[in-house]
């Protein structure tokens, strides 16, 4: 069993879990985990699953996702496909869901590709390493929804249990395919 795992991270955080997910499944597929930025020359048609994991800037994905999923919707759509989203705002139990976090629920409604499974992961809080411009609006925003403001701080609010247990369902819609 092969599986791509293709994610799109800016600080490192989606990349993390995108590794965390291969090492979970490791026992059980061969897991290749690829930037999504350099996917371009990646034949889909070589795996038997795949999984797309992209992290949220300024209320968006990076626009590497979309243009992936434009080109390879059909391809996509015809595999068992797993996809997530992480962000700060599911730091919030109750908008850790794909109906209730903004971001992912608006990606599902406009996007030609439907995966089989998808997951809203928290990301992390990571103050020291930004840049100043970034610090002072995440900081902001941290104000405005009760959120870690100590700008001397690195929070990781990634569950992951919530991550393992993805990593399993996803192993399973593969399981289903080939048994
Ligand atoms: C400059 C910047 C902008 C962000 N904008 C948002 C946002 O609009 N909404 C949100 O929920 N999280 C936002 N985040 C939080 C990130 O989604 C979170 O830190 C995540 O872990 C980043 O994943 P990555 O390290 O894979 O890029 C922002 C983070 C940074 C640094």
């Amino acid at each position: 069993m092969k599986a791509l795992i293709l994610y799109s991270s800016r600080d490192g955080q989606t990349h993390a879990i995108a590794s965390f997910i291969a090492n979970e499944l490791k026992e059980k597929c061969n897991c290749d985990v690829v930037d999504l930025a350099h996917a371009g020359h990646v034949d889909l048609k070589h795996y038997d699953q795949v999984m797309i994991g992209a992290s949220i800037r300024y209320g968006h994905f990076n626009a590497v996702l979309d243009k992936f999923v434009k080109t390879h919707s059909k391809t996509l759509n015809q595999m068992p496909s797993a996809f997530f989203g992480v962000n700060l705002t599911a730091r919030k139990p109750e908008k850790r869901t794909p109906q209730t976090n903004a971001y992912v629920r608006k990606f599902l409604l406009t996007s030609p590709w439907e995966p089989a499974i998808c997951g809203v992961f928290a990301g992390a809080l990571r103050y020291p390493r930004y840049r100043w411009f970034d610090k002072v609006m995440i900081k902001l925003i941290m104000r405005m929804t009760g959120g870690e403001t100590d700008t001397s701080k690195e929070v990781e609010y990634t569950d992951w249990q919530q991550v393992a247990k993805f990593a399993k369902d996803f192993g399973q819609i593969s399981f289903k395919k080939s048994h």
